[in-house]
């Protein structure tokens, strides 16, 4: 069974397709989207999804002459120097500003390729293939594409959207547990944003995950297509990430899988957020806390160092020079943007159980 989410964006308009089956029609929507893909395309992926996954994409692409690049795995390797390599050996294959690439794999895939993919001839075309549950409900879809840089997450990048997103199931198969649940994390952020929905299922035994995936992508897609480039309402996407990131820095990239730190820091803003008068339901971060632990995610802030923690969340690309612009809960699916002073910026973090 299929299902179709369309990213409305005018002319860089393309659709989500989440396939239960598999990758089989990809070839026909590939040349839709990429005519010249019949003379060439480069796929990247990763050394842990490549030798699982690559055979199947290959066996749907039978026109397609295909060049497959194998980065490492894992955020660690989300850097310029990675990148770098990358656009290397795209460029050794004599691209033209046609030659798709075809990004296989997680986030931290889909970031770096879509990135090259960005840079490379000022621009070639880029088709997600998300295979983490985190990559099909959020990373693939949207068009941020970034690097890592010492100071922080996805400091350096570009918005750059896919000609076309295709999410096979299947490929959660072999998705290694804690990286399922780190995916989740994200789930949790769509549902607190958009979806109440959402929370109530994340009890099933097994998970929904074909509607799961749909309606995250749904609430993403209506968020992004109000405003591609983050001038204003898509901050709301960064629920949790404010204090995630600064987590993810301040432990060092690649310790905390990315959902485990959005959830920790959706419950850290959410009590935050209660205390500062934002939220009008006092209840709200229990209920976000017994989803996130209900999924096996953890909900408080692991040991770090506060002076690390302190500093991370000090580089964030969203702040002006008096105050961070920080997505809060107002109420269970609706969030709205607020301006938190930065002498104060700590609390977010700090702040106990009410
Ligand atoms: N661009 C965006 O809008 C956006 C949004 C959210 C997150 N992100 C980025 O996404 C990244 C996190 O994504 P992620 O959680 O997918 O991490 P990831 O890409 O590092 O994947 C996690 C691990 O799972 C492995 N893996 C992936 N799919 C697999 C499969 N089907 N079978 C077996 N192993 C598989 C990977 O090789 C890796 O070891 C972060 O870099 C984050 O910044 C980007």
């Amino acid at each position: 069974m299929r299902r179709i989410v369309s990213i409305d964006l005018g002319a860089r308009s393309y659709p989500v397709v989440i396939d239960a089956d598999g990758y089989a029609g990809l070839q026909q929507h590939l040349l839709e989207v990429c005519p010249a893909a019949d003379r060439g395309a480069v796929l990247v992926t990763d050394h842990h999804v490549g030798p699982l996954w690559e055979a199947a994409v290959r066996a749907a692409l039978p026109r397609i002459p295909l060049h497959t690049i194998v980065v490492p795995a894992g955020e660690l390797h989300k850097t310029v120097e990675v990148w770098r390599g990358l656009v290397d050996r795209i460029l050794a294959q004599s691209p033209t500003r046609s030659t798709p690439i075809l990004a296989l794999g997680g986030g931290m895939v889909g970031d770096l390729a879509g990135f090259a993919a960005a840079c490379t001839l000022r621009g070639l075309p880029v088709v997600q293939l998300p295979t983490s549950l985190l990559a099909m409900v959020d990373a693939s879809v949207g068009g941020k594409t970034a690097v890592n840089h010492p100071r922080g997450k996805n400091l350096i990048g570009a918005f750059h959207q896919p000609r076309l997103t295709w999410a096979s199931l299947p490929t959660l198969g072999t998705l290694p547990t804690d990286e399922l649940r780190s995916g989740l994390g994200e789930v949790i952020k769509a549902a607190a944003i958009g979806a109440p929905d959402l929370l109530d299922e994340l009890g099933s035994d097994p998970l929904p995950l074909p509607w799961i995936v749909q309606r995250c992508v749904e609430v993403k897609a209506g968020v992004v297509a109000l405003d591609e480039l983050e001038s204003g309402v898509r901050g709301i996407l960064n629920a949790g990430h404010t204090v995630g990131h600064a987590l993810e820095t301040a432990l060092g990239h690649g310790v905390l899988p990315h959902g485990h730190a959005v959830a920790i820091g959706l419950l850290a803003e959410a009590r935050y957020a209660v205390r500062a008068g934002v939220c009008a339901q006092p209840g709200l971060p229990r209920r976000l806390r017994e989803a996130i632990e209900g999924v096996g995610l953890p909900a408080e802030l692991p040991e770090v160092d506060p002076a690390l923690m302190s500093a991370a969340i000090r580089v964030d690309k969203k702040g002006s020079a008096d105050t961070l612009c920080v997505p809060l809960p107002v109420q269970v699916g609706v969030y709205r943007l607020v301006d938190v002073p930065w002498n104060g910026i700590d609390r977010l973090w700090k702040t106990s159980p009410p």
